[in-house]
């Protein structure tokens, strides 16, 4: 199929207009992002929208209306709450969802008995509205799970040979798509926030509910209020990382990862490619650029970006919501302490892989050491070991390890002693300490929960006869006591089961599997 390039001119929106009533398909500029529209009351015509998209088909569309009482033969009922909303909003970036009349087919509401209806204020969309004569059925003119459209150019690309004609009308003003409100239920809920802020419409309508799935992931078995949550949304090609840092972190930070491009604010002091969106102080400005520079990274053929956070209060509650999804939810958080646990069997190579990540700039902190420092002189974890297992393992002030040692290993309850009196402050020591990037280097990482101030956690493992012969040579032991050893070690399952990831040293290029995980996690 040829697809027609118009312009914004009353005449081309006449022929446009002509399209939509006759059964066709025209994608159009609204003030949030391009739409692609057909006669909603026509079922076939709005069949290939989905088809043009690759939509699910129950994931239902927009209603789009010219004039504020069109709304009246869309729905059951305009209830008081939706007459308020309409009344102070529209035409604007604003949906409302409410139970539909018999006049809306299956086909638009996706099998829900409700509808959405939102009435836009682009000039160029009123004026084609009311050239075809009948409400338009348009959701976003991407192809399905792909960024939106904020751009004439970007519905082309996606949508060129797959419908009737493009109305070429400049870019959108705020570049997210409209609030998405229901009032269906008791309380007013937002399925998709956007440029009508909570605060907004609760100065008309009092209390209304942000659903859970707007910040976070929906988990496996919920079912969606509004089944658009449910899909794969806005993703471009690139791996994107959303961080969480402030401005000179977040530069830090990017500037330090091989083959990274940045997705940040204007000004960002980034040295590595970058795209940015907005300015750090306006949600506005964020908002209508966030799409396009989604979709520019991939023009450039970035394959992993780490973006800045946005702010998630006002419209920047919708840039956040659109960024979360175009990540699939990755975060880093380099607020909170950016340790990457490392841990293993006795002989698997933990310390080799700890000088591995040495040698790639992580800071590793030995956890053994932390161990030693918390028991130096005069600490007060010495003074509580001396009171549990006895003075005399304090000689001139220092602590005989050996003799504690004896102690503390000669049966399960006096380890667990032992433990509960240095593990807390081990922790509270690499709390203080952890600097990123850093490794912790714990051979007892989840015994002593230090996996919890770790943001991944990779466990070394190894056959056993490897480990034993490893051991046995490291340390210039007897196999007997190699043996010993082993024994009081977790298995391997322990730590396949408690860890993000096992690297196996029996060969394979331990190096490569460190690669690979480190470019999992970063
Ligand atoms: O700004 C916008 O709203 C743009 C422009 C073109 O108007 N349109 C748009 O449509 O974003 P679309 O289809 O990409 O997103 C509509 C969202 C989807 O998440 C859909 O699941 C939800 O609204 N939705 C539509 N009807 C619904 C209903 N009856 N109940 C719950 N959710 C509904
Ligand atoms: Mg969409």
């Amino acid at each position: 199929m040829e697809t027609r390039l118009l312009s914004a001119s009353e005449y081309d929106i006449a022929v446009a207009g002509k399209i939509i009533a006759g059964g066709g398909l025209v994608a159009f500029p609204t003030e949030t992002v391009y739409g692609l529209g057909a006669n909603a009351f026509d079922e076939a015509a709005v069949k290939k929208i989905y088809a043009a998209k690759g939509r699910p088909s129950d994931n239902p569309l927009i209603v789009h209306i010219a004039e504020k009482e069109d709304i009246i033969p869309l729905v059951k009922e305009v209830t008081p709450k939706a007459k308020a909303l309409i009344d102070a909003f529209f035409p604007a970036p604003l949906t409302i969802i409410l139970p539909k009349s018999e006049k809306i087919g299956n086909a638009v509401s996706g099998g829900l008995d409700t509808v959405a209806v939102r009435m836009p204020q682009n000039k160029t969309a009123c004026a084609l509205i009311k050239a075809a004569g009948v409400p338009i059925a348009a959701p976003s003119a991407n192809t399905s799970g792909a960024p939106s459209p904020t751009k004439a150019k970007r519905v082309i690309e996606d949508m060129n040979g797959k419908i009737d004609a493009v109305i070429c009308g400049g870019d959108c003003d705020f570049g997210v798509e409209s609030t998405v409100v229901s009032l269906a239920g008791e309380v007013p809920v937002i399925l998709r926030p956007g440029a009508v802020t909570k605060e907004m419409l609760e100065e008309v309508i009092g209390k209304v509910e942000v659903s859970p799935a707007v910040l976070e992931g929906m988990a496996e078995n919920e079912t969606a209020a509004s089944p658009g949550m449910k899909y794969k949304h806005y993703a471009p090609k690139a791996k994107i990382i959303i961080v969480n840092a402030r401005r000179e972190r977040y530069e830090k930070f990017v500037n330090s990862r091989k083959n990274a491009f940045a997705l940040c604010f204007e000004g960002d002091k980034v040295t590595v490619p970058k795209v940015t969106y907005g300015t750090e102080n306006s949600d506005l400005s964020q908002a209508r650029e966030i799409f396009d520079a989604l979709r520019t990274l991939d023009d450039m053929g970035a394959k992993k970006v780490y973006a800045r956070i946005p702010k998630k209060t006002g419209v920047g509650m919708a840039v956040y919501n659109r960024l979360i999804r175009a990540a699939a939810f990755r975060i880093i958080d380099l607020e909170k302490p950016f340790l990457i646990g490392l841990t293993g069997q006795t002989g698997a190579g933990k310390g080799f892989a700890g000088e591995y990540l040495k040698s790639l700039g992580f800071i590793v902190l030995d956890a053994d050491i932390y161990a030693r420092r918390v028991c130096e002189k005069n600490s007060p974890v010495l003074s509580v070991l001396s009171e549990k297992f006895g003075n005399d393992i304090i000689v001139n002030g220092e602590l005989n390890r050996p003799l504690l040692a004896e102690r503390a290993f000669s049966s399960e309850k006096n380890t667990q002693l032992l433990n509960s009196i240095t593990h807390p402050a081990v922790l509270e020591l690499c709390r203080k300490e952890a600097v990123f990037p850093a490794v912790l280097d714990a051979p007892l990482l989840f015994e002593s929960g230090a996996d919890g101030l770790c943001y991944k956690t990779i466990a070394v493992l190894a056959p056993k006869e490897l480990r034993l012969e490893r051991i046995m040579r490291r340390d210039g032991i007897s196999e007997h006591e190699a043996r010993l050893r082993m024994r009081a070690q977790k298995s391997g399952k322990f730590y396949k089961e408690n860890s993000d990831f096992t690297v196996i040293n029996d060969g394979r290029d331990i190096k490569n599997q460190i690669l690979n995980v480190l470019e999992e996690i970063l």
